[in-house]
């Protein structure tokens, strides 16, 4: 048994699972980003792939609780487990109503999602399961800190949704690392992990972009070149949010990679501060 602490979070980062709710309903009804279908459809598209992800996440990481001996690192796997479990009801609930406002139907988008997890538990080992989850993780937490650090990823969108993808986000900023420790606490190897996400990445984003397609079917705008025209800008000219995540991404690579290497708690505290605001503007009216 070790004793060598098997964390490498900050000494005094701290996190727990915030119990949020969010009023969503009206928006979700209609394009709640800018006002365009392909925001909207992408935004509702990697929501579609949460609950069954996060689930797949939090089972991996679990798994090798026994292992961890480091109880600062068995706390933040607690907490982990708290705030993806928060983050799958949450987003069962926004799928479930976005299908029901927009006519769209639930099991078409998760099928090649479930096949996939079957496939996992079937073929894969715990740890190689465990690397996916890895691998998943530095997706959500760059992609977290791109949209926490740009105002131009949900400028135009509807603020009760916004601040769902902002509270999630800050989440998934706070437990970037729990994954990645458990990892390394369980012998996990580099070259398994970059495997782990260049195959992540690539099923990601074709889970993403087939439950886009669905829904711009379905709401007739498939073909319809100016979505399109605007949706690739969106990812990957202006602001290009694809396209700035593509360095951080790269980082995963190097051997001596930790999530943590960059320490970016600074987006929790003005996130915090920025709600600490609002809720006084609201209790004063
Ligand atoms: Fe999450
Ligand atoms: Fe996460």
């Amino acid at each position: 048994m070790t004793t060598l602490p098997q964390s490498q979070s900050p000494d005094d980062l701290e996190f727990a699972a915030r119990r949020r709710s969010f009023d969503i309903q009206n928006a979700l009804r209609g394009d709640w980003h800018g006002d365009s279908a392909f925001k909207t459809a992408w935004f509702n598209a990697l929501s579609l792939l949460f609950p069954l992800g996060e689930k797949f996440f939090i089972d991996s990481v679990v798994h090798y609780k026994d292992e961890v001996h480091d109880p600062r690192l068995a706390t933040e796997i607690a907490a982990f487990r708290a705030q993806e479990a928060t983050h799958r009801i949450q987003h069962q609930r926004y799928n479930e109503l976005l299908c029901e406002l927009r006519g769209y139907a639930l099991d078409a988008f998760e099928v090649s999602q479930r096949k996939r997890i079957a496939w996992a538990y079937r073929e894969l080992t715990p740890r190689r399961r465990l690397a996916g989850t890895v691998a998943s993780e530095h997706l959500t937490a760059i992609m977290a800190h791109d949209m926490l650090s740009h105002d131009d990823v949900l400028a135009g969108a509807d603020p009760r949704i916004a601040e769902l993808w902002q509270w999630h986000g800050v989440e998934e900023t706070e437990h970037k690392a729990v994954a990645f420790d458990v990892y390394l606490a369980v012998g996990g190897t580099v070259k398994e992990r970059r495997r782990a996400l260049l195959l992540n990445t690539f099923f990601f984003f074709k889970d993403a972009f087939r439950n886009l397609c669905i829904m711009l079917k379905s709401d007739g705008k498939l073909w319809s070149v100016r979505e399109w025209a605007s949706g690739f800008k969106y990812l990957f000219i202006k602001p290009g949010i694809l396209r700035r995540v593509f360095r951080t991404w790269l980082h995963f690579f190097r051997r001596d990679f930790h999530p943590w290497e960059f320490d970016n708690r600074y987006l929790v505290a003005e996130w915090e501060s920025s709600e600490r605001n609002e809720h006084l503007k609201s209790s004063s009216h």
